[in-house]
């Protein structure tokens, strides 16, 4: 996948909608998701964190905001503009590079976290993608990946069409891309669908020690808001493989914390 310098519609349309909204929107998930990295990895001045797919650059400019030291990889032009304009309206230092994650040199071992968030689905090359996020990781750094789960019942990826992960791929692109124009195919479509297996597995041959799920990170008695059926799914998981792995089949999203 290559960068396309031209404007994409598909680019514009996402900064439309995700572009309007503002900052104080994202805080609740952003501080969810720093409370996720901080059980692995201590958090503060020095730590040297890599977005990988900056989108509108809620979490970059939160992170710095809150004294991280950021480096976000992005693929797109506009969207790479549209978040230094945000970071210098909110008076933070960002990094911003523009490449395909495929591709882009990044410093061997320099960066303690890195944060792919709605990413590797769009990545044409996937496996290279993560061989570079992992060589780009300190020993010890972590990864924190979420992306498509195939066989869930939804896909944020088109939520208007009930099991659209589990249609083949030539007949999604061919979906999207008579819905939307073919801008999609440059930059928007989900190449892959993942699932858990796949994605673990190659999380331990990219050379991660620790990779851990859902219901690893889940913990049923210390749940935002529990309700019983939630606890006792939670529960039910912990117990047994078999649960797990129905359960993690039709999640809506394969999340994992991989620990290099
Ligand atoms: C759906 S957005 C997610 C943005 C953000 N992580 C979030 O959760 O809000 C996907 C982002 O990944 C970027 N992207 C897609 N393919 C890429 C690639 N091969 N290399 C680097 N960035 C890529 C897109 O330009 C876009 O900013």
């Amino acid at each position: 996948m290559q960068v396309h310098q031209a404007s994409l519609s598909t680019v514009l349309r996402y900064l439309e909608t995700e572009g309007q909204r503002p900052l104080e929107v994202h805080e609740r998930d952003f501080r969810k998701l720093l409370r996720l990295v901080s059980r692995f990895h201590p958090l503060g001045a020095g730590t040297r964190l890599l977005e990988v797919g900056i989108g509108t650059g809620w979490f970059l400019v939160l992170c710095a905001r809150n004294g991280l030291e950021c480096v976000g990889l992005d693929i797109s032009p506009e969207l790479i503009d549209f978040v230094g304009k945000r970071a210098a309206q909110s008076s933070v230092r960002l990094d911003l590079r523009l490449g395909n994650i495929e591709e882009t040199a990044l410093d061997r071992g320099a960066f303690d976290v890195v944060v792919a968030e709605s990413v590797f689905e769009h990545v044409e090359d996937w496996r290279r993608g993560l061989a570079n996020v992992a060589a780009s990781l300190r020993p010890g750094g972590v990864l924190i990946f979420c992306s498509t789960n195939r066989f869930s019942p939804w896909s944020g990826e088109f939520p208007q069409l009930p099991l659209y992960g589990w249609l083949p791929n030539r007949i999604r692109y061919w979906l999207r891309r008579t819905l939307e124009g073919p801008d999609v195919m440059r930059l928007g479509i989900d190449f892959h669908q993942f699932t858990y297996g796949t994605v673990r597995q190659a999380l331990q041959e990219t050379g991660f020690s620790r990779v851990y799920d859902i219901a690893d990170l889940l913990d049923p008695e210390r749940l935002n808001q529990p309700t019983w059926w939630k606890v006792a799914l939670l529960r039910a998981m912990r117990r047994s493989p078999i649960v797990k792995r129905i359960m993690l089949t039709f999640w809506p999203a394969t999340e994992l914390v991989a620990v290099k």
